[in-house]
């Protein structure tokens, strides 16, 4: 696909089904998210696919994430926010690192670095024909969360992306 025909037929799925990209695509898409630009070569993009015990910590931490900005939530509701999680076909959550022992790039611009790594993962996933939902929400911002994908209280979660099939 073309560039700008990627760029301009590109669109959140709001519904993902089975399968998510293979190993390989995986492999082609945190390869081109890792091309991002990125002032001062710190590389602050943080890209973690999530499986088996951390794809779990995660999920159990977004959840409670949930529960923490909506106290009435019931064990049911609790469980079925898990339970939505988990039937995303893959998850790739692309965090950035901040990196202050150096005083020449602003943690903006590295903020900055790692959302142009999600996007050009946004943007190749979409190339091989996946479809794709950027998220972020209260799990984004959470400390318990952030640590499940070993990321520090003050770094940041930019993307939890959401990959899979198109489904109508
Ligand atoms: C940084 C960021 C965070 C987002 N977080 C959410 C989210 O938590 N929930 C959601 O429904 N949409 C979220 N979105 C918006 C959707 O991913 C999507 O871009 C938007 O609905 C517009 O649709 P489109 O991508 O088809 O143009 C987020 C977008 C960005 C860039």
């Amino acid at each position: 696909m073309e560039l700008f025909a990627a760029i301009q037929t590109r669109s959140s799925a709001a519904r993902l089904a089975q399968p998510g990209p293979s190993w390989e695509d995986i492999d082609r898409l945190l390869q081109a998210a890792a091309r991002a630009p990125d002032h001062g070569r710190l590389k602050p993009w943080r890209l973690v696919v999530l499986k088996d015990s951390v794809r779990e910590a995660f999920t159990a931490a977004a959840a409670e994430a949930k529960r923490a900005i909506l106290p009435g939530m019931t064990a049911e509701q609790l469980a079925a926010e898990r339970e939505k999680m988990g039937r995303s076909p893959t998850i790739v959550v692309i965090g950035c690192a901040v990196n202050r022992d150096q005083t020449k790039i602003p943690e903006i611009e590295q903020v900055v670095a790692a959302g142009a790594a999600a996007q050009n993962l946004f943007l190749a996933a979409h190339d091989l024909g996946y479809g794709v939902m950027w998220k972020t929400g209260a799990a984004a911002y959470d400390p318990a969360v952030k640590a499940s994908v070993g990321l520090r209280p003050d770094d940041h979660i930019v993307a939890i992306m959401h990959l899979g099939t198109r489904s109508k």
